[in-house]
């Protein structure tokens, strides 16, 4: 069977971008069709200036956590739980760093505009933040995982995995599956809806042209019908010319069907548009909304989920990690019995 995995960071509230790019396919598709785990990636979010209670906070309750299972994962169907929880992946991560190479990671697109952000705030930048995508590519690799549903934003990181996965199977002996990203038909990259140019960040400060999946429905009214668009009066869409408006109409063909160039056709002002958006995102976000308030009140069967999806995980990863480690030459630890 097909093995998934994805993961999600407990860096800010959860937005549109990742419900369309990611979450959503892993609970409508991913979930049921193949042997899928899903990871809130908390060590991940150390590789930036962080506040430690609200990185706990982030992870195990509201946020992150309780909208996967809002979003529609099934604890039945898929396994859930939190990185840190699994040693698996820092033990694998060690290892892949001794497969990969300095320039390889300095040329990871989101660790050069995340270190030259971190710079301009006179901060200093984490070595983690350097090594991150290796990180990455363990939490992929320990699970002998086949694809990875990723929005755009990911892609660059699945690829540095496939090649550690390569280069370490040449070297030392097949050990990897080699993984290969996913994206979602439309919506691979939602972008902010007061600077279309720039993705739709969780991580970004907080903004009007962010909306957040537990915005209420009038916060997501207001922020859909203020999004900037382009000067012009026709509605084409044209994502390099005229991003805002693409970036709408890709928005209303994910959450209402369809496809963004055809449904430029259907309109003939900006604001119809933006109003059919922007009930096209109430009418999606409604449901997980909806599972949120509930999940918020039964906080011990989230911590179950959690608790089986360790073990689960576990139980998972060990085999590949040992044998990464027995294949690049470290000495298999001597057992009581073996004497
Ligand atoms: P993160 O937490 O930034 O985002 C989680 C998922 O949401 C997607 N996404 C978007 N898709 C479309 N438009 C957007 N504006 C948008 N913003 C975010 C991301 O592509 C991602 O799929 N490094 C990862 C987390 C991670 C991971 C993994 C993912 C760690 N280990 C292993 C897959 C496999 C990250 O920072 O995602």
């Amino acid at each position: 069977m097909t093995r998934v995995f994805s993961g999600i960071k407990p860096t800010g509230h959860l937005t549109l971008g990742n419900y369309l790019g990611a979450m959503r396919r892993w609970a409508a598709d991913d979930q049921y069709r193949s042997d899928a785990l899903f990871c809130v990636v908390d060590l991940h979010a150390l590789t930036v200036d962080h506040d430690p209670a609200r990185v706990r906070r982030l992870s195990r309750q509201s946020a992150s956590l309780l909208l996967l299972l809002a979003a529609g994962l099934d604890p039945e169907q898929c396994t859930v739980f939190v990185q840190s929880h699994v040693d698996e992946h820092a033990r694998l991560s060690y290892v892949l760093e001794c497969v990969a190479t300095d320039g390889e990671m300095r040329r990871m697109i989101q660790y050069k505009e995340k270190a030259a952000r971190e710079q301009r705030r006179g901060g200093s930048v984490r070595l983690s933040l350097l090594t991150y995508p290796v990180l990455m590519a363990a939490d992929i690799l320990a699970y002998g995982t086949d694809e990875v549903p990723v929005g755009d934003d990911q892609t660059q990181h699945v690829e540095l995995a496939r090649d550690l996965a390569v280069r370490f199977n040449q070297r030392y002996g097949h050990t990897f599956t080699v993984p290969r990203a996913t994206g979602p038909a439309v919506a691979a990259r939602v972008m902010n809806l007061q600077d279309p140019v720039s993705k739709m960040g969780k991580s970004d400060d907080a903004g009007p042209g962010i909306v957040y999946l537990l915005d209420e429905p009038d916060v997501v009214r207001k922020k859909v019908m203020r999004a900037v668009t382009d000067s012009g009066q026709d509605v084409v869409y044209d994502r390099e010319e005229r991003p805002g408006l693409a970036n709408l109409l890709e928005i209303l063909a994910a959450c209402a069907g369809g496809d963004p160039a055809e449904l430029a056709g259907a309109y003939d002002s900006y604001g119809a548009l933006k109003k059919d958006t922007a009930e096209a995102v109430v009418e999606v976000l409604r449901p997980v909304q909806e599972r949120h308030r509930a999940l918020s009140a039964d906080p011990e069967y989230v911590d179950g989920v959690l608790r089986e999806g360790a073990e689960r995980a576990r139980g998972m990863a060990r085999p590949t990690v040992d044998a990464a480690y027995r294949a690049i030459g470290l000495l298999a630890p001597v057992d009581a019995s073996d004497r």
